[in-house]
């Protein structure tokens, strides 16, 4: 009879559309996530506040404000951003509640783990092989070979933008080893 053939097709039916809207979804979320750096690529050099920067986003993705971010973070604060070329990149609290004009990128220079900071230490230890870095991100303990990169965090129009740091290492006084 039809009209039960017909009845039978509704679920199906609705299976399917759910399926396909899974599918979709699948197949859209890695697209999304491309798109940010593809953007990146488009942007002519230097139209990101001069010397190809770009605005520090958090761990939701968005922008990151320096006056929101000092009423959540306090002095001598680490934290990880998402920095230049989507690095994880410490954001610091200097002691009189400013943003430090440097950031620090959390790529271990030994073999690439992302190195978290150990307040209590007050050094960066990384959990692969042991190497540690001070509270700046100088290399003070190997394997690691060289210090942590930097990256200067400046603050325009009220938001963090991340710029490539190309001048001298002021931790060391050499020059920078990622320029
Ligand atoms: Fe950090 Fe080896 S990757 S010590």
């Amino acid at each position: 009879c039809q009209a039960s053939v017909a009845a039978d097709r509704v679920p199906d039916m609705a299976k399917r559309k759910t399926l396909n809207l899974l599918l979709l979804g699948a197949l859209s979320l890695p697209t999304a996530g491309m798109l940010v750096p593809y953007g990146a690529f488009l942007a002519p050099p230097g139209s990101g506040g001069g010397g190809g920067g770009t605005p520090a986003k958090d761990a939701l993705g968005n922008d990151i404000l320096a006056a929101e971010w000092v009423k959540v973070h306090g002095p001598g604060d680490r934290t990880l951003t998402q920095g230049l070329k989507g690095d994880p990149t410490y954001l610091v609290v200097e002691s009189d509640k400013t943003i430090a004009t440097y950031g620090i990128n959390a790529v271990c220079t030994h073999l690439g783990c992302v190195v978290p900071f150990n307040k209590a230490e007050n050094k960066f230890i990384c959990p692969c092989h042991g190497s540690q870095y001070n509270n700046q991100g100088k290399v003070v303990r190997g394997p690691a070979p060289l210090s942590l990169a930097l990256a200067h965090a400046d603050i325009i129009d009220g938001k963090v933008i991340f710029v490539p740091w190309v001048e001298t290492d002021f931790r060391t006084g050499e020059n920078p080893w990622w320029a």
